[in-house]
C-alpha cells in the first residue's frame, strides 16, 4: 500500500515559519512511528500571485483534490492589500474550501492544564476541557436567496435569507455524528427551532441521521442557550454540531474560552472520498502575522495542533493525535512559552524553532 498523501501549502507571512516546525513532527513519525507520508508542498496566498499571477495555481487545486489532506499555513500580508479583490490571497483560500465543497468546520476547544489560568473564565470551569464544535460552512444565512439592499416604499431594507436543504443538514450531521464517535460519543445540535422553521427543520433531520449512529448520545439545545451553557459549564459538551451563523459565533467564543490565537487548529471536511476519507484542509484560525513575520516570534503550537487533528480525522490515528497534544501539553507544563503567551513575569520567550524543538523532544520521550 502506498502512503498517505499530505499536500503542504505553507503560504505567506508566519505560515512559513510554523509550517516549517510541523515538518520537523511529519519527519519525526515517519522516522520513529512508521508512520510515512508522500508530502508535496505548494504555493497559495501572496506568494502564488507572486509566482503565477493567481493566489491559487490551477495545478494546486487539482493536487489539492486528489490527495488525502490538505494542510495551509496562513494566507495574506500587507503587500497584497493593493490587489484586485479578484486576485488577494484569501481569494485562494476560498477557492480551496469552495471546490472541495468543505461543509463541515471543525474548531476545538481545548485546554492545555499549563494554560487553565490563561482564561478569562475560573480555572476549574476551563482546566481538562476538550470539545468540539462543528461549524455547517457552505449554506445557511451568508448564501441564502433572496438577499441584498431593496427600496421598499420611502425606505431600504436588507435581506438575508437562512435557508438550509435536507442533504445540507443530512451531511454535516453525518460529519458530526462520525467525529462523535471517535470522541465521547455525545452529540448535541444546537438551532432556534423555537422562532426558525430551518431549525425545525435541522432537528429533524439530525434526529433521523441520529438513527444510523446509535451508540451516539444525542440532544439539542436552543442556540442561546447554548451560548450560556458554554460560558457556564462547557465541559457538558463534547462535539456541538450547529449551522453556519450559530456557528460562526459558537466556536469563536468556545475557541476563547482556552487562550490565545497561536493556539487554535481548524479543520474543514467534506464529503468522503473514494478511500472512505473525508476531502480535508487543516489549518490554524489565525493569519499571517506580519506585525511578527519573519522574526522567529511565531506560535507554531496551532499549526502543529491542526496537523495532529490531521491524525485523528483523516488518518484514523486517534493514540497518534493524542500524543501530539500530550507533547505540547508537557512543554507548556515545563515553562516553555512563546512571546504571544507570555503572562507571568520574568519568563523569557522561546523561539518558533525552539517550540517546534521542545515539542519533537517531548515526542522523543513518548517512547
Ligand atoms: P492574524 O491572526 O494574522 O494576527 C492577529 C494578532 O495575533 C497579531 O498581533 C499576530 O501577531 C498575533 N498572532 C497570530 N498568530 C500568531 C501566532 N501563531 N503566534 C503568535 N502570535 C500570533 O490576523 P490579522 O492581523 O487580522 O491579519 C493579518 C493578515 O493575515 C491579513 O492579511 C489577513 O487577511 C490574513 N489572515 C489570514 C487568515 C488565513 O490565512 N486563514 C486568517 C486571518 C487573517
Ligand atoms: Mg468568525
Amino acid at each position: 500500500m502506498s502512503n498517505p498523501s499530505l499536500l503542504i501549502l505553507p503560504g505567506d507571512g508566519i505560515g512559513p515559519e510554523v509550517m516549517a516546525e510541523v515538518s520537523k513532527i511529519i519527519d519525526w513519525f515517519g522516522a520513529k512511528r512508521g508512520l510515512k507520508f508522500d508530502v508535496s508542498e505548494d504555493l497559495v496566498g501572496g506568494c502564488a500571485y507572486d509566482k503565477h499571477g493567481t493566489p491559487l495555481h490551477d495545478d494546486t487545486m487539482a493536487k489539492a483534490q486528489e490527495v488525502d489532506a490538505v494542510l495551509l499555513g496562513a494566507v495574506g500580508g500587507p503587500k497584497y492589500d493593493v490587489l484586485d479583490f479578484s486576485v488577494k490571497p484569501e481569494r485562494g483560500l476560498l477557492r480551496l474550501r469552495k471546490e472541495m465543497d468543505l461543509y463541515a468546520n471543525l474548531r476545538p476547544a481545548q485546554c492545555f492544564d499549563a494554560l487553565a489560568d490563561f482564561s478569562s473564565l475560573k480555572k476549574d470551569v476551563v482546566a481538562g476541557l476538550d470539545i468540539m464544535i462543528v461549524r455547517e460552512l457552505t449554506s445557511g444565512v451568508y448564501f441564502g436567496e433572496p438577499r441584498g439592499i431593496f427600496e421598499e416604499g420611502n425606505e431600504r431594507v436588507g435581506i438575508n435569507t437562512q435557508r438550509y436543504t435536507e442533504s445540507e443538514i443530512d451531511r454535516v450531521a453525518r460529519s458530526a455524528f462520525e467525529l462523535a464517535m471517535k470522541r465521547g460519543k455525545k452529540l448535541c445540535s444546537m438551532e432556534k427551532a423555537n422562532v426558525m422553521e430551518s431549525g425545525i427543520l435541522w432537528r429533524e433531520v439530525v434526529t433521523e441521521v441520529g438513527k444510523d449512529y446509535p451508540e451516539v448520545e444525542l440532544s439539542h439545545m436552543y442556540a442561546d442557550a447554548g451560548a450560556m451553557q458554554l460560558t457556564r459549564w462547557p465541559k457538558q459538551f463534547d462535539v456541538i454540531v450547529t449551522d453556519n451563523l450559530f456557528g460562526d459565533l459558537l466556536s469563536d467564543l468556545a475557541a476563547m474560552l482556552t487562550g490565545s490565537l497561536g493556539m487554535l487548529p481548524s479543520a474543514s471536511l467534506g464529503a468522503p472520498m473514494e478511500n472512505g476519507r473525508p476531502k480535508a484542509l487543516y489549518e490554524p484560525v489565525h493569519g499571517s502575522a506580519p506585525d511578527i513575520a519573519g522574526q522567529g516570534k511565531a506560535n507554531p503550537i496551532a499549526c502543529i495542533l491542526s496537523f495532529a487533528m490531521a491524525l485523528r480525522y483523516s488518518f484514523d490515528k486517534g493514540d497518534e493525535a493524542a500524543r501530539v497534544e500530550e507533547a505540547v501539553n508537557a512543554v507548556l507544563a515545563d515553562g516553555l512559552r512563546t512571546a504571544d503567551l507570555l503572562g507571568e513575569e520574568g519568563v523569557q520567550p522561546v523561539s518558533t524553532s525552539e517550540m517546534g524543538d521542545a515539542i519533537v523532544a517531548k515526542l522523543e520521550a513518548s517512547l
